[in-house]
């Protein structure tokens, strides 16, 4: 085909890489963090390097016209056909001027990562600036949650698409390359499989953890909302910890569990309106390690070592004095100190029957007075500048609105758990209580 100056398309390469693009597009490959990416930019790179620079564009433009909004579809089509025309030009500039490094031709291998770099940089600011246009959501953010990891898999796939592009060109089986491209996509489609039963897991899990928090919510009608904003804490407080997307959505999820451990408690003595005996707080004290227990039998199966530190450790405190184990400082788990942090800020703002919910500005107070004592300092310090951003958690009214106001605000009266324990504006006493 291009490469040996052969232009000439025939009806079998039209119909076949058509066949590709259109195929590419209907199946998409799920990814984790709920992204998805097609196969098109394999099909139009390999297509680049097998045609004239004007063809891929034309097929990445024209299939899937949908029943989708029109300009909706026009753009999508648009910036599919915009980011292979940028890469189809990257990719002939590197033919037409080629690059040696000593006896190797480096124009090949140069060309397809940087067309790959040329299609994903066109395509992303393309989607990042409608979103942007549309919602108002800063750039940083739309491209860290939506493409800063999907950039690995484009690096990953760009040798792919000159290798298919190659095969092509080989035949191996009856003298056509399409078999041989063929060939070379059982694996692709494979690992599609591979990344479906992964997604397909952590919706597992997930599921899971709602049974589990519904049979605890079952019991105890406030723990939703509860758990709902620690989590959401606890995530933008690892996000700010470990700068890490996938460690902080773990932490997400082991601090929604946090509590788990209660639905081994009485009834009586969970949902009892007066003061608790010392044997009745013992008893609540003991969810840390019920919850650990619970969840033994799916241990290293559905939930790793981070969501039992986080069940377990969550009452920890900084100076020792905490429960279960009285661990102090770096000896608590990073996971179990990011949550027992954002539980308590929400367990003061929350309020309790015996105690007023104190306000955002009061809570943080208390945050920063109980630095070192309570709570990780360092924490603490990131806390307050999260804090200052004014998150959607911050204020348990502003976060209760948002989320639909499904769960009564905090002025109504709770029932409380754990009524016996000091007020927390005595000295060394906890300030987290759920
Ligand atoms: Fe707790």
């Amino acid at each position: 085909m291009y490469r040996n100056q052969n232009i000439r398309l025939n009806l079998l390469d039209v119909l076949f890489w058509g066949g590709l693009i259109f195929w590419s597009i209907y199946v998409r490959v799920r990814l984790p963090l709920n992204a998805s990416m097609s196969q098109l930019f394999l099909f139009v790179l390999a297509l680049i390097v097998l045609t004239p620079p004007w063809v891929a564009p034309l097929f990445a433009f024209f299939p899937r016209w949908s029943k989708k909004i029109w300009y909706k579809e026009l753009f999508n089509r648009s910036q599919d056909g915009l980011s292979t025309a940028v890469a189809a030009l990257v990719w002939t500039f590197f033919q037409k001027n080629p690059l040696y490094l000593g006896p190797w031709i480096l124009s090949a291998g140069v060309g397809i990562t940087l067309a790959a770099l040329a299609f994903f940089l066109v395509n992303t600011s393309l989607v990042t600036l409608v979103i942007h246009l549309s919602s108002g959501t800063p750039w940083k953010e739309i491209w860290r949650k939506n493409f800063k990891w999907l950039s690995i898999s484009y690096f990953l796939l760009s040798p792919m698409a000159l290798l298919l592009a190659r095969a092509y060109e080989t035949p191996l089986i009856g003298n056509w390359g399409g078999w041989t491209v063929l060939l070379f996509l059982v694996p692709l489609y494979y690992s599609r499989y591979y990344w479906d039963e992964k997604v397909r897991l952590e919706q597992a899990f997930d599921t899971t953890l709602e049974v589990l928090m519904n049979a605890l919510e079952a019991k105890e009608k406030q723990t939703r909302m509860h758990s709902e904003r620690v989590a959401d804490i606890a995530r933008d407080l690892a996000k700010a910890f470990y700068n890490d997307e996938a460690k902080a959505q773990e932490i997400y999820r082991a601090a929604r569990l946090h509590d788990i451990g209660k639905i081994a408690i009485p009834e009586a003595v969970l949902l009892k309106p007066g003061k608790l005996t010392e044997a009745e707080f013992d008893l609540i004290k003991s969810h840390t390690k019920l919850g650990a227990e619970l969840l033994s039998p799916a241990r290293k199966v559905a939930f790793d070592q981070l969501v039992y530190n986080v069940i377990l450790y969550h009452h920890e405190r900084w100076d020792g004095r905490g429960y279960p184990e009285g661990l102090a400082g770096q000896d608590i788990p990073e996971e179990a100190r990011i949550v027992g942090l954002a539980d308590a800020y929400e367990a003061m703002t929350a309020g309790r029957p015996y105690r007023e919910a104190k306000s955002p500005e009061e809570a943080l107070k208390e945050v920063q007075d109980f630095s070192g004592v309570q709570f990780d300092p360092k924490l603490v310090r990131l806390f307050t500048v999260l804090w200052n951003q004014n998150p959607i958690w911050r204020d348990r009214e502003a976060y209760l609105a948002a989320k639909g106001g499904s769960v009564s605000p905090s002025t109504l009266p709770q029932p409380s758990s754990e009524s016996s324990l000091p007020s927390s504006s005595e000295p060394g006493s906890r300030t987290s209580e759920s």
